[in-house]
């Protein structure tokens, strides 16, 4: 799109030139008017002075006509010579009924104005006529008085036009012209935001006009500014319907989807309560079933400690019995395990709290024997009195994991100590021993469900025993804590309130 373009710069722009030929043109005619009134005016003035000076030449009739009747000729000179002396008077003539004719003075004006007055006498039969007075005065000195002031008065009128012309044009141009610049500036730099609008405009056809002065090349602009505006608007309300109806299509899409994901969602639904159902179902039964193994581990327990009493020391039989046990102190686990996540994760208040001694537990814990390895003794010290209030045989739990798991990750030769202390109001039981330790960053993991390390999956576990500690420590209020500094080895210290 062309746009307007700033004509060349001149001292006066074309639009400056037209308010001053404008404004010259019209104080002219205007002046020229206004001069003509003057002037006639001014002329009809000084031609009556000499009409006025003509009539009262009146008053010096009845002595001129007493001259006459008497004849007296040096008074008829006499008034003859005063009379042309009067201003503009040019020639005065009396002229006698008889025919006698005195004359003074002589006719120089091209204008001039004549007047006749009647000598008369008054007799006894009433007015007699004794002849005539003619005299003529000159007008022209009135049309030269008047011509000056005619030439005066263009003159100073054309100095004054002219001038406020001139005072004109500058204002205009400091008020009006020389903001039109930045404003068609500001006007194209809008235009350069905008397309140009298809097939030219409007616009051009001003901005090329070779006559177009400032605010012709400005409405270019605006012309110009509103074709390209237009066909914005026009493009935005195509590009508005459009997205009508894609907005339109959307909906119904969404609508199709959002019914068919409902539909989903409730088949989902009913899958879901369906396989909650039978998991819930599948649970009761291992539970039942878990339940049920514990009479029967019993028995095979006491029997295997009466076949070590009666083998008679036979080693080979020992050896056996010594597999029976850890076997079983296995699977001892695995169900107490189970049953107890069971009890702890389905009851809402998995507690059969009350006051005990808490050394006495440890210690019966630590003698079940109940250990995946039964290679070792622990070496367990307790302080007599120490009283918790709580689940017994879930603290029982709590603590059997946590000796197994020192027995299980720490070498056959390396002790493993259990001890328990009364610090700071608390109960603290700390198992430790010298294995091959937790890295730090796998310190908080190891209480998360089925968290195995891989350094540690040699050794059988299915990485439950931990989370139920921190369960069961939870339950009582407790805390756990592991030290298990970079040379090796780990202590875990659970802290329970004293009752
Ligand atoms: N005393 C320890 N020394 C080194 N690693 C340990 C010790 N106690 C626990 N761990 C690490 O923490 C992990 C989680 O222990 P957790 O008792 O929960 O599981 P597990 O002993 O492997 O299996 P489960 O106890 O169910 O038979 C273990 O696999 C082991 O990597
Ligand atoms: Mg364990």
């Amino acid at each position: 799109m062309v746009c307007p373009s700033d004509p060349k710069r001149k001292a006066l722009s074309p639009l400056g030139r037209r308010i001053v030929i404008y404004t010259v043109v019209f104080s002219s005619v205007v002046t020229l008017i206004i001069s003509i009134l003057q002037l006639v005016n001014e002329f009809t003035q000084r031609e009556s002075m000499v009409r006025a000076q003509l009539d009262s030449v009146d008053v010096l009739l009845p002595s001129i006509a007493e001259s006459v009747w008497t004849f007296n000729e040096s008074q008829i000179s006499l008034a003859l010579q005063a009379l042309t002396s009067m201003p503009n008077m040019e020639k005065a003539t009396i002229t006698t009924a008889e025919g006698r004719i005195w004359s003074r003075g002589r006719e120089t004006s091209t204008h001039t104005i004549a007047r006749t007055f009647t000598l008369e006498r008054q007799t006894s039969r009433g007015r007699e006529a004794l002849g005539t007075l003619d005299l003529l005065a000159g007008t022209d000195a009135v049309y030269l008085a008047v011509l000056t002031l005619t030439a005066e008065i263009l003159f100073g009128n054309a100095i004054k036009t002219l001038m406020v012309a001139g005072f004109m044009g500058w204002l205009i141009h400091r008020l009006v012209i020389s903001r039109l610049p930045p404003l068609k500036r500001e006007v194209e730099a809008l235009l350069d935001g905008l397309d140009p609008p298809i097939g030219g405009g409007p616009a051009e056809t001003a901005a090329n006009r070779p006559s177009g002065d400032e605010i012709d090349i400005l409405r270019g602009s605006f012309a110009c500014m509103a074709a390209r505006l237009n066909d914005a608007l026009g493009t935005m309300r195509k590009a508005k319907d459009e997205l009508h109806q894609a907005n339109q299509a959307l909906d119904s899409r969404v609508r199709d989807k959002t019914a068919q994901l409902e539909e989903s969602k409730k088949v989902a639904e009913e899958a879901a309560e369906a396989a909650l159902r039978a998991m819930g179902e599948q649970r009761n039964f291992l539970s039942m079933v878990s339940h049920e193994f514990r009479g029967p581990l019993s028995t095979i327990t006491g029997a295997a400690q009466l076949i070590a009493i009666y083998g008679g020391g036979h080693s080979e039989l020992a050896d056996e019995v010594a597999k029976i046990h850890r076997a079983l102190g296995r699977m001892s686990n695995l169900i107490n395990e189970y049953l107890n996540e069971e009890r702890l994760d389905s009851a809402a208040s998995p507690l059969d709290a009350a006051r005990f001694d808490l050394g006495g537990m440890v210690e019966d814990a630590c003698a079940s024997g109940l250990f995946s390895t039964n290679d070792r003794p622990l070496d367990v010290s307790t302080e007599p009195g120490v009283f918790v209030f709580g689940d017994s045989a879930l603290m029982s739990i709590a603590v059997s994991n946590i000796a197994d798991n020192a027995l299980k990750f720490s070498p056959a030769d390396s002790p493993v100590t259990v001890t328990l202390r009364r610090r700071d109001g608390f109960a603290a039981v700390t198992v430790r021993d010298h294995g091959p330790g937790i890295p730090p960053d796998e310190q908080e993991r190891i209480f998360e469900k089925y968290y195995r390390s891989i350094r540690t999956d040699r050794v059988c576990g299915v990485g439950l025993g931990l989370y139920l500690v921190k369960r069961i420590v939870d339950l009582h209020g407790g805390t756990i804590a592991i030290d298990s500094p970079p040379s090796g080895g780990t202590a875990f210290t659970v802290s329970l309130p004293l009752a």
